[in-house]
């Protein structure tokens, strides 16, 4: 298979780790016989700093020319502590998402027997859980109106949503169900908001299609705290925008960490593979970032084109990488990887055909 694939490190660890995944993915290439071609361009304060924009117009333009985006991290602590600053990094992320129209944003959660003992929940409440969170990813208060007053006293971000964009979404999360364990589970706030009451409603009525789904609800206050209490209730939550954010970093402390935790954003046309986890500025060129959220990013990539042998060699080539401990120091403080040490490894086992524990 050809496939174009725009690469985009961004900031911080990003250029560390996404160099693994391209590493990996061209071991998938030779091995497989695929063609795959990558480009890379400058997005948040990485494109700042050289154009003066977060997102060039060249970027956008190299991704929606793209069969595929692979996207490194966004952020840079020299903004954060500046609120007055106009041009953000992360302004770079959410334009690239609502320009691609990448409106589910697919985050897998699941643990390693090895590494139960790393998440600081015990070992007997997160083993077996594996869950899937799809969380809306172009709509909901992200979007939405925002304005400080002039006298800077009082400030507005307004949350909106459309039937259809909690359909369209709704429907990827059911079809998702359906291959799973057949149980969805809506995050919402119904109980004081109306978006959250249009969601309800909206998902109720799709639901109509999918009768071998069991369909359930949760207010986003509970599913916070079910998610430490109980996680292997869940199968597939379906959940907006800024909720989606949040669960999504809590259910990262499950696997043991948050460099394990891989996403895919998907639309119409544009798909692109990216990283949970952000920046970690303070690690930048330390080469001790976990590359594996990238790597299985890139696995989830593999799987968007139906590429599922591939896919799997590489998810497999990740177990084996967490079994012998072959891990950057997040998940083994005493004799750790280096970043690309581990992207090494990764590629010599993906790269060799003879290796048995992958056939
Ligand atoms: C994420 C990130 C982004 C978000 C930031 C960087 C804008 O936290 O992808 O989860 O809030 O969506
Ligand atoms: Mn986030």
């Amino acid at each position: 298979m050809k496939l174009h694939i725009a690469v985009l490190p961004g900031d911080g660890i990003g250029p560390e780790i996404t160099q693994q995944s391209v590493k990996v993915l061209k071991a998938v290439a030779d091995r497989f016989d695929h063609d795959f071609y990558f480009k890379n361009a400058v997005v948040g304060a990485a494109a700042i700093d050289s154009v003066g924009d977060p997102l060039p117009e060249a970027t956008l333009d190299l991704c929606k020319n793209s069969d595929a985006v692979l996207f490194g991290a966004i952020g840079h602590p020299k903004f954060d502590n500046n609120p007055d600053s106009k041009v953000r990094p992360e302004q770079g992320l959410l334009r690239l998402r609502k320009g691609l129209g990448l409106f589910a944003n697919i985050r897998p959660v699941n643990t390693y027997e090895k590494l139960l003992d790393k998440s600081p929940l015990k070992r007997d409440r997160i083993a077996g859980a594996d869950l899937i969170i799809y969380r809306e990813l172009t709509g909901g208060i992200y979007f939405g109106d925002k304005s400080t007053a002039e006298d800077g006293k009082s400030a507005t971000d307004t949350c909106t949503y459309s039937v259809e964009e909690i359909e369209r979404i709704a429907h990827l999360a059911f079809k998702a169900a359906q291959q799973r364990r057949k149980k969805l589970t809506l995050v919402d706030k119904a109980n004081v908001l109306e978006t959250s009451r249009l969601w309800r409603k909206t998902v109720k009525e799709v639901a109509r299609a999918y009768d071998d789904v069991e369909l359930d609800f949760l207010f986003v206050d509970n599913a916070a705290m079910q998610m430490i209490l109980n996680p292997t209730q869940f199968d597939v939550i379906l959940t907006e925008n800024m909720f989606g954010d949040i669960i999504s970093d809590e259910a990262s402390v499950i696997g043991g960490s948050i460099g394990l935790l891989a996403s895919a954003s998907v639309g119409e046309e544009s798909a692109m593979f990216e990283p949970i986890h952000g920046s970690y500025p303070q690690a930048t060129g330390k080469g001790i970032a976990n590359p594996v959220a990238s790597i299985l990013s890139a696995a989830m990539l593999l799987d968007h084109f139906n590429l599922t042998k591939e896919a799997e060699v590489v998810r497999k080539a990740v177990e084996i990488s967490i079994q012998m401990n072959v891990c950057t120091q997040d998940l083994n403080s005493d004799n750790h990887y280096s970043t690309a040490k581990v992207g090494d490894f990764l590629e010599g086992i993906i790269s060799d055909p003879d290796n048995s524990n992958i056939n």
